[in-house]
């Protein structure tokens, strides 16, 4: 039996896929660095699982858009994380993650968050998927699930799956493979977690104004990284000052720097 939290340390973030309802708006830049208000997608979904515990982490994404992926995050060390990068030559399967993480996936089980949805509110399914000793765990309202834990046989799993008629490693085949084993729990998120869909235009926008809305009424930002970093104690607060000296001059530097006096908001 794998050990528990051994299970939920690693995370893929997959951020790859044609962005085909959002075009022409990804024909050139990365559907996960479209502006979220005052950030780029990715970022929201990074910070899911930062507040997560999760600090190492694969990032996955298409050949054109993985280096630029790379230039935003960088390895991570600034944010106190370990971030790698691995290529997802065409959008074949949300499921095709493991296979293309199967290193990094080890022999220890993996979680998986998609890199275009964004939570918001009291997120604790990682921390409920630490009582989760062997198996599978989905997080999510209906249709899509955006939230999945696995132990360490999803790579095993994957590799004996077939592509479905539209040629994709389907993720719902693999939910099924250990719920025939009587080893998948389905949590839906509760209705404190606001989950937004970034997909189309209308509700990149809905998200925006979303964010906005919060920010600007309760004077926080949303998934800011750095000040995550500072609150789960993956950087200190020496470390939080040098990276602010690096900021552009702005709203951004300013709020680090606020945070850097006063500490993070409380949670
Ligand atoms: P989708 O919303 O299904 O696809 P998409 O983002 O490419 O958009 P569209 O449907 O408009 O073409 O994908 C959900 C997330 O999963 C998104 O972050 C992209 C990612 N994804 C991959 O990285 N690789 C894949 O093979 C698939 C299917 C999705």
């Amino acid at each position: 039996m794998s050990e528990v939290v051994a299970m939920t340390k690693k995370a893929i973030l997959l951020a790859g896929g044609a962005g085909s309802r959002l075009f022409p708006l990804t024909r050139i830049v990365c559907k996960q660095l479209l502006p979220i208000y005052d950030k780029p997608m990715i970022c929201y979904p990074l910070a899911t699982l930062m507040l997560g515990g999760l600090r190492e982490i694969l990032v996955i994404s298409t050949p054109k858009d993985l280096p630029v992926l790379r230039n935003f995050l960088g390895d991570g060390t600034h944010l106190g994380i370990k971030l790698d990068y691995a290529e997802q030559p065409k959008p074949e399967g949300i499921a095709q993650a493991f296979l293309i993480g199967a290193k990094f996936v080890e022999d220890r089980g993996v979680s998986l968050i998609l890199g275009d949805n964004i939570f918001y509110g009291k997120l604790d399914f990682f921390r409920e998927a630490l009582a989760l000793k062997r198996g599978a765990c989905v997080f999510g309202y209906q249709v899509r699930d955006p939230v999945y834990v696995y132990d360490e046989r999803v790579v095993e799993f994957c590799r004996a799956l077939k592509p479905s008629a539209r040629g994709e490693i389907e993720i719902t085949d693999l939910n099924r493979r250990y719920l025939e084993d009587g080893e998948l729990q389905v949590k839906r998120l509760g209705r404190g977690i606001a989950w937004l869909d970034t997909g189309t235009p209308t509700s990149l926008l809905e998200a925006s104004n979303y964010i906005a809305t919060i920010e600007h009424r309760q004077g926080m930002k949303i998934a800011c990284l750095e000040e995550i970093a500072l609150r789960m104690g993956f950087i200190r607060a020496a470390e939080l000052s040098s990276l602010i000296d690096r900021l552009p001059k702005g709203d951004y530097r300013d709020y680090l720097q606020r945070v850097a006096d006063e500490g993070p908001i409380p949670h």
